[in-house]
């Protein structure tokens, strides 16, 4: 039985004091749901997040990390750093990394085998656009980006891994996939995931959707067979709105 997983991802939003008391909002708001929940704060949000949500129902999680331990990479946060601060989750190949910083399979593999070296939970986003959907190419995308990211990663390991699918073409645009077509591509992914690996795996891995998840279209995602959870950008900045979400089973 797969628990429903419903994670915020901040983004570039919420400086430390802004983060401070969402998550004292939420902390109290979310105690007792059914789902496991987390956030992504911005890495110099983390620590006054982590300190808040200390021994709430609520996982921090970072929204990237460098594919590299440590040494000359100006600007890039190690798996170590991540580590010390308690933080874990990682959010990887999200489609912003890939669009914005050219991030592709092949980088992204190598921050994923690194995530799992340390005992991080990997969410690995995949996602096809517009144009690729509009040209047919749905499928062959989020395979490619799928096979590419989970390459060398091992049948145990899988445990650790969250894949979230998220048609680009819905982020942050309030264009939602119907859940009929969302859960098709789920379903696709799942079944990729058995070839890959096993019928075990394929069962028991959790598959999250995003793309424009709102309080008024998670309880009919959700009620999909192949959708597991959610991948929550602008919603997740609002108590008003992310509760409701985490809790639309309630
Ligand atoms: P959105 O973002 O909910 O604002 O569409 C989702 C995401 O990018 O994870």
């Amino acid at each position: 039985m797969r628990r429903t997983y419903i994670a915020g991802n901040w983004k570039m939003n919420k400086t430390a004091t802004e983060g401070v008391e969402l998550a004292n909002e939420l902390k109290a708001a979310v105690a007792g749901c059914n789902a496991k929940v987390l956030v992504a704060p911005p890495f110099t949000t983390i620590p006054a997040v982590k300190e808040v949500l200390a021994g709430s129902n609520i996982l921090v999680g970072a929204q990237n990390m460098s594919d590299n331990e440590s040494g000359a990479h100006t600007g890039e946060i190690s798996p170590a750093m991540l580590k010390d601060l308690g933080v874990d989750v990682v959010i990887l190949g999200h489609s912003e990394r890939r669009a914005i910083y050219g991030e592709n399979d092949a980088f992204i593999n190598r921050k994923v085998k690194l995530a799992l070296s340390y005992g991080f939970e990997v969410i690995l986003c995949i996602g096809e656009t517009l144009e690729e959907r509009e040209s047919g190419k749905a499928e062959a995308v989020c395979l490619t980006q799928l096979v590419g990211g989970l390459e060398g990663v091992a049948k145990e390991d899988m445990a650790n891994i969250v894949i979230a699918y998220e048609p680009v073409w819905a982020i942050g645009t309030g264009k939602t996939a119907t859940p009929e077509d969302a859960d098709s591509i789920h379903a696709f992914i799942r079944k990729e995931v058995e070839k890959l690996f096993d019928k075990q795996a394929a069962d028991d891995v959790i598959i999250q959707y995003g793309g424009s998840v709102k309080p008024d279209n998670v309880k009919d995602l959700m009620a999909k067979e192949n959708i597991d959870g959610a991948l929550v950008g602008g919603a997740s900045l609002k108590s008003e709105l992310f509760v409701p979400i985490v809790t639309f089973d309630k």
